[in-house]
């Protein structure tokens, strides 16, 4: 698949780096959906919480989309079923394993809700939060 010329760009808040690559060099890294939020961030080290590592099992990887929505694919019902359960959930919510990035032509920018980012500075981890991390769906 051919993503267009040029790079997409990816900037987090609330730290403000911004991230350019190329969809169609960027390695998936094996974690969540090929091109997705997760798997940037997988790619440039930025630290985005991944649960369940990426199979859309919990909410940990929650983002909220702030511009270039339409650079993003359509959300599908596993999605939006698990969104749901997230805190903090707003319109332009996502989960960062299953939004995936659709060209290179994309400017988009997303923030860390503030319950991941206090949750990743307490220390938190995969491994601390036990039963409340659902069961995958069947
Ligand atoms: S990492 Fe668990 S749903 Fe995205």
């Amino acid at each position: 698949m051919c993503y267009s010329e040029g790079v997409a760009k990816v900037t987090i808040l609330p730290a403000g780096d911004t991230y350019e690559f190329d969809l169609d060099t960027m390695p998936y890294d094996g974690h969540g959906q090929p091109k997705s939020f997760l798997d940037v961030a997988e790619n440039f080290g930025f630290h985005l919480e991944h649960a369940c590592g990426g199979s859309c099992a919990c909410t940990t990887c929650h983002i909220v989309v702030k511009k270039g929505g339409e650079f993003i694919t359509e959300m599908e019902d596993d999605e939006a079923d698990r969104l749901d359960m997230a805190a903090d959930l707003q319109l332009t919510s996502r989960l960062g394993c299953q939004a995936v990035i659709t060209s290179n032509d994309a400017d988009i920018v997303i923030e860390i809700p503030s319950w991941n980012r206090n949750y990743v500075s307490e220390g938190g981890g995969s491994m601390n939060l036990g039963d409340a991390i659902p069961a995958p769906k069947k």
